[in-house]
């Protein structure tokens, strides 16, 4: 027995499920968008852009999975520096010898997803201090990482900066770059929106069976 209501709560469930989908997929890449809104703010104030790693991003992931989800200990707490040579590049694929210094850090988290731009404006640059490490003239290149834990809240945006040679430092073992996930890390013209896509298709396919539930039995 399909009555009028039960069709209009489908149309109005499978059009949730659209805008859900379609507001992702014009976000490929959310870390490759945070270097983007780096870099234009840094050559809008006559800093030079920098080069956007995809061994320095995939790093920049490893370092949000140090914090294993604690949001809390993001201002508090640092990975102690061996981690890098220990942990993170051997995972990233990422020949150790070529490893260089870090030059600066911005790290943020919170328990609500937003665009690439809004954690850039809102959070990660928030005060003279961050202001400086992004405008530092030591830099060369950067490396950019978003991640849930496991996929989920609480969310991290990270970025590592560093100043060694573009294209001799952080170089992938055979010049591939691995896949890692959770997450998504610059510079490697992956597409990482299908992660996101899942996530929220999965949250709007709840949405809308829950609401087809609610009309249905008139809860
Ligand atoms: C760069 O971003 C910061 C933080 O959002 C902002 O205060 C500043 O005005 C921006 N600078 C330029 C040149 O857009
Ligand atoms: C740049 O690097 C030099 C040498 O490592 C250091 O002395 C200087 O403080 C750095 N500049 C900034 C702005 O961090
Ligand atoms: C890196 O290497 C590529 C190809 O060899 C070259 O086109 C590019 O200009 C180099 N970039 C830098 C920053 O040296």
């Amino acid at each position: 027995m399909a009555t009028a209501i039960e069709v209009s709560a489908w149309f109005f469930a499978s059009s949730l499920l659209l805008v859900s989908a379609s507001a992702v997929d014009s976000k490929n890449n959310p870390a490759d968008e945070l270097v983007a809104v780096l870099n234009s703010n840094r050559t809008a104030h006559k800093s030079s852009a920098l080069f956007d790693n995809p061994g320095l991003g995939c790093l920049a992931l490893e370092y949000i999975k140090a914090y294993q989800g604690q949001c809390g200990e993001v201002e508090s707490k640092k990975p102690p520096e061996s981690l890098f040579a220990d942990t993170f590049a051997p995972t990233c694929g990422v020949q150790a010898p070529t490893l260089s210094q870090i030059t600066g850090r911005l790290l943020g988290c919170q328990g609500k997803y937003m665009p690439s731009s809004q954690a850039f404006s809102d959070m990660l640059i928030h005060d003279s201090k961050s202001l400086e490490i992004l405008y530092d003239k030591n830099h060369t290149q950067v490396g950019a990482a978003v991640s849930g834990t496991d996929g989920g809240a609480p969310y991290f945006w990270c970025i590592l900066f560093s100043n060694g040679k573009p294209n001799s430092t952080f170089l992938f073992e055979g010049g591939v770059a691995k896949t890692v996930r959770p997450g998504c890390f610059s510079g490697n013209d992956d597409d990482c929106s299908s992660a996101y896509r899942f996530q929220h298709g999965l949250w709007g396919l709840v949405a809308g069976i829950l609401m087809i539930l609610f009309y249905s039995f008139g809860l």
